[in-house]
């Protein structure tokens, strides 16, 4: 008779791979790699797929990626973008209706529309409520599979879901590779590789240009080359294009209208630092941008015969956070986007702990028109005070929304009247966001501060990504505060107590009508201090603002 011990050995513990799931999954991926670092791009073709991502295909891909089932549940439940399904469960309907409920898009009318469909499909088409997908400025909108539809309409939402018009629709007004090359295209690149332009000019350029990085922080990106060049290879090079600022769309404009500049800027920064591989870290929602820039690079392999580094194009899964640089690198890894704490910095040891380059989409997209026309063509401009240019991504109730190129500096007054065409008929100008949801609120009285790096910190706000978010007399600052401070609910990570409880216990205590305000103040300083990384550090600023600015709105002003 067998013993006890005999029969529990011979029982392999936890869930057994279902060997009809595992033989067509690696059907479905082929010869794919699979390293742990391609983790999120398998579990994106399942759920591409399948619509879903069930036990059985995560058991399976644990199995083909030799690793245990629960990192990939892990990995999986972190992402927004994966719809993971139990075995009882039922799979989500064919057709799911995604709606953006941030703030440009609530002005326009998002919850109406959100009830409008609610009611109209009852079920048999999933909607979803969805934190801002990056297109603010054709508010409000709504993705139907992976069709986005911008100033969308219960009808022309109706019209995608019955023609099963889920597919994202292609760009019509990209600058292709010929167009690109004609007109001097990747000529720098090719100076570089020749050795007419020495790696020391170019960094000398971009400091005397005071080159700023354009993701947020304003890092001098001249410096930043010479910091990690100075580290020891390998070293690789990240592209920030998670662009998942409430308000930011810029990034996506840009790589819309001209991806080869984009990558001819990566690749001069991948040189200059001599980086082994580029690995660019595209947001999710750009499902369009993704399809371009995929084929984009391909051209550009075909056409360009230099011995450039390895490009990855890896896509995000829906996580905010994963802009923060070391949150991206860990999702690059496979993992679960949480910030890194620091030191040591990603300069240092980063993308598999290398010393990587991290920049933002838009700081290398013009690398490539200071190196030919020289820093004169930023530092000619500014304003009040200011030097270089800004795309301001301007969204909100503004005639003319959209991505503006102006002198760094201008004010949110100038951006409204001369960019913008004015506020709608109707409204008057109230209040804005002059850095996205994190950056903090300003009254439209204060309508003359010039916009740019370090002019905000007095006023306890801070231009990051240049998302401005103009509200008027039918806003409220409270409603406004109140949706991002939701949105860094939705977004924390939860690696920290500060930010994860903080922004929770906040948004209860901001529904109030009489907000507590020492206890909004007292919680607000705990986040700021105590939170691992800048999400939460400046999660409590729309609402810091709103105590300072617009009183009148909570506790009757006191
Ligand atoms: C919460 C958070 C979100 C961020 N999101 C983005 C983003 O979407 N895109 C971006 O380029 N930088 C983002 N950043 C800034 C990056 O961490 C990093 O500073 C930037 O990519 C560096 O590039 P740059 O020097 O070219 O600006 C974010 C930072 C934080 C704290
Ligand atoms: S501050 Fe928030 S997002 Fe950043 S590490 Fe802490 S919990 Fe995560």
């Amino acid at each position: 008779m067998k013993t006890k011990a005999a029969i529990f050995k011979k029982q392999k513990k936890g869930r057994q791979v279902n060997l009809d799931v595992l033989a067509s999954l690696h059907l479905l991926l082929g010869d794919a790699d699979f390293s742990r670092d391609m983790l999120i791009e398998h579990l994106h073709v399942i759920q591409d797929t399948y619509g879903c991502v069930d036990d059985e295909n995560m058991v399976a891909l644990a199995s083909l990626m030799k690793i245990t089932p629960v990192e990939v549940y892990e990995v999986a439940s972190f992402y927004h973008h994966f719809d993971l399904v139990k075995d009882d469960q039922t799979r989500p309907p064919e057709v799911t209706v995604r709606v953006c409920d941030s703030m440009s898009c609530s002005m326009f009318g998002a919850e109406q529309l959100i009830d409008k469909l609610e009611g109209h499909y009852r079920g048999d088409v999933r909607i979803q409520r969805v934190p801002c997908i990056g297109a603010c400025n054709e508010a409000p909108n709504a993705v139907v599979g992976k069709n986005r539809i911008g100033h969308a309409d219960l009808e022309m939402v109706q019209q995608a879901v019955v023609t099963r018009d889920v597919k994202p629709h292609a760009f019509d007004n990209t600058i292709s590779f010929d167009e690109y090359f004609k007109k001097g295209g990747y000529k720098i690149l090719e100076s570089i590789y020749n050795e007419e332009i020495t790696h020391e000019t170019v960094i000398e350029k971009m400091k005397n240009a005071a080159f700023r990085g354009l993701g947020g922080a304003g890092f001098p990106t001249g410096v930043k080359w010479e910091l990690v060049r100075k580290e020891k290879a390998p070293r690789f090079m990240v592209v920030n294009l998670d662009e998942g600022e409430p308000g930011t769309v810029k990034d996506g404009f840009y790589l819309g209208q001209n991806p080869h500049q984009f990558i001819e800027g990566m690749l001069i920064a991948a040189s200059v630092v001599e980086c082994e591989a580029c690995y660019i870290y595209l947001r999710d929602e750009y499902t369009p941008h993704y399809e371009m820039l995929k084929h984009e690079l391909a051209v550009f392999q075909e056409k360009i015969h230099l011995d450039v580094p390895p490009i990855h194009l890896r896509r995000g899964a829906g996580a905010y956070i994963c802009g923060e640089e070391s949150a991206l690198i860990e999702s690059l890894e496979g993992k679960r986007g949480m910030p890194r704490l620091r030191p040591p910095f990603v300069a240092n040891v980063g993308l598999f702990n290398r010393p990587t380059l991290v920049n933002n989409f838009e700081t290398l997209y013009w690398v490539p028109i200071m190196l030919e026309k020289g820093p004169e063509y930023f530092t000619q401009h500014g304003a009040n005070g200011r030097t270089g240019l800004r795309s301001y991504s301007v969204s909100g109730r503004v005639k003319n929304p959209g991505v503006h190129l102006a002198p760094a500096g201008t004010t949110i007054q100038t951006l409204i009247d001369d960019y913008c065409g004015g506020m709608l008929d109707g409204h008057e100008f109230y209040g804005y966001f002059p850095g996205g949801a994190s950056g903090g609120i300003l009254p439209a009285t204060l309508n003359q501060i010039p916009l740019d790096f370090d002019t905000l910190q007095e006023y306890g706000c801070f231009i990051g990504s240049a998302a401005i978010i103009v509200f008027s007399d039918h806003d409220k600052a409270r409603d406004m505060a109140m949706m991002a401070m939701d949105f860094f609910k939705h977004e924390s990570c939860g690696q920290c107590t500060p930010c994860s409880i903080g922004t929770e216990k906040a948004c209860g205590l901001m529904k109030s009508d009489n907000w507590d305000i020492p206890l909004l103040k007292d919680l607000s300083t705990v986040m700021q201090d105590a939170s691992i990384c800048g999400l939460g550090q400046a999660a409590p600023n729309p609402l810091l603002s709103v105590i300072k600015y617009f009183p009148q709105e909570v506790n009757g002003g006191q």
